[in-house]
């Protein structure tokens, strides 16, 4: 009877004096425990009190334990709502997303709406994945060294020059259909200027399934003119890529309303923001897919050249200087 006036008159703020009490009385070696134990050998006509006692002297420990934890949560809550009354009021700083994230972000955005999936590969590559799988011909000018960064020749270990590379390891594990895309980094060992550079984004996307179409590839990239610049006007210029036939550039009408407008698209409101095609059957097969079956179509296109459109960007190399003056000009869009 005296512990359930001890268990009554406890009281703390210490998270740890509250858990020696807990031990003490609730412990598995705790006083609870012994009094239980020791039930058996009280006498038959006792047992009923003894029993009424133990039994208060367990609830009411349980609800003080329960009702101390209860109080320091709550403090802790206030705490937090309150903060370091000692801070300074002037606002923290943040940062923002990067204007390729967000495009890329975007992009993603629209093709997960119509049932691609996103994946994704390493920017260090083997030949294969980044050329030969692709049917990319030994003398193709693409694998000059002018083009592309070699890390180490024979076996050629290289950074990857598209992210087509993701899609040729996607199909050698995947069975059709298949509709993905692939962001990522590219290298290019080309000269920097305001158009272009070394290091550049991509998206890519892949569709294949039984019987696709030229038009299918046209619905779907008119579809994310749309979505993506609220316009869909769209030129399809013949080309050649070895792993496409046939093959287009994607042009996308932008219209020359502002001085950046010209400078971007070359004074003719015209701007190439990528290549497409239907697979070719070697790739295919090079892939572990079956061309008598299955077909498809695949883009690419250049995440900068977007956004520098879209933000009125007229030079590239802005967005690898991290300059915190151009870098905070997007915080409106996190
Ligand atoms: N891989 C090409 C490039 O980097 C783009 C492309 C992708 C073209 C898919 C056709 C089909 O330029």
């Amino acid at each position: 009877k005296e512990y359930i006036d001890q268990v009554q008159a406890f009281s703390t703020q210490d998270k740890a004096e509250l858990e020696t009490f807990r031990i003490k009385f609730l412990g598995s070696k705790g006083l609870l425990k012994d009094f239980f134990a020791a039930f058996k050998d009280v006498p038959n006509d006792q047992k009923k009190e003894f029993g009424q006692v133990i039994n208060l002297l367990k609830t009411s420990a349980e609800e003080k334990v329960k009702s101390i934890q209860e109080t320091l949560a709550s403090k802790e809550e206030t705490k937090g709502i309150f903060g370091d009354l000692t801070r300074s009021s002037e606002p923290v700083i943040i940062g923002s997303r990067h204007p390729i994230s967000i495009v890329k972000n975007q992009i993603i955005d629209i093709f997960s709406n119509i049932g691609f999936n996103v994946s994704e590969g390493p920017e260090i590559e083997d030949d294969w994945h980044n050329f030969t799988a692709l049917n990319l011909p030994e003398y193709h000018p693409a694998r000059d060294m002018q083009d592309t960064f070699f890390i180490q020749t024979n076996p050629d270990t290289l950074l990857r020059t598209h992210t087509s590379s993701v899609q040729v390891r996607y199909m050698e594990e995947n069975k059709p259909p298949i509709r993905t895309i692939s962001p990522g980094r590219v290298f290019r060992n080309e000269a920097i200027s305001s158009r272009s550079h070394c290091i550049f984004h991509q998206v890519e996307g892949l569709y294949i399934d039984n019987e696709v179409s030229f038009a299918d590839l046209k619905q779907t990239l008119l579809h994310f003119t749309k979505e993506m610049f609220g316009k869909s006007k769209i030129r399809l210029r013949p080309s050649y890529f070895p792993f496409t036939e046939p093959s287009a550039e994607i042009d996308i009408y932008w219209g020359l309303k502002t001085e950046t407008d010209y400078r971007i698209t070359k004074g003719t409101g015209w701007l190439e923001i990528g290549g497409c095609g239907m697979v070719d059957p070697n790739v295919l097969k090079n892939c572990g897919i079956n061309p008598e079956e299955y077909n498809g179509f695949a883009f690419g296109m250049g995440v900068e050249r977007i956004a520098m459109l879209l933000y009125q960007i007229g030079d590239i190399r802005m967005f690898y200087e991290n300059d915190v003056r151009f870098l905070e000009q997007f915080k409106a869009n996190i």
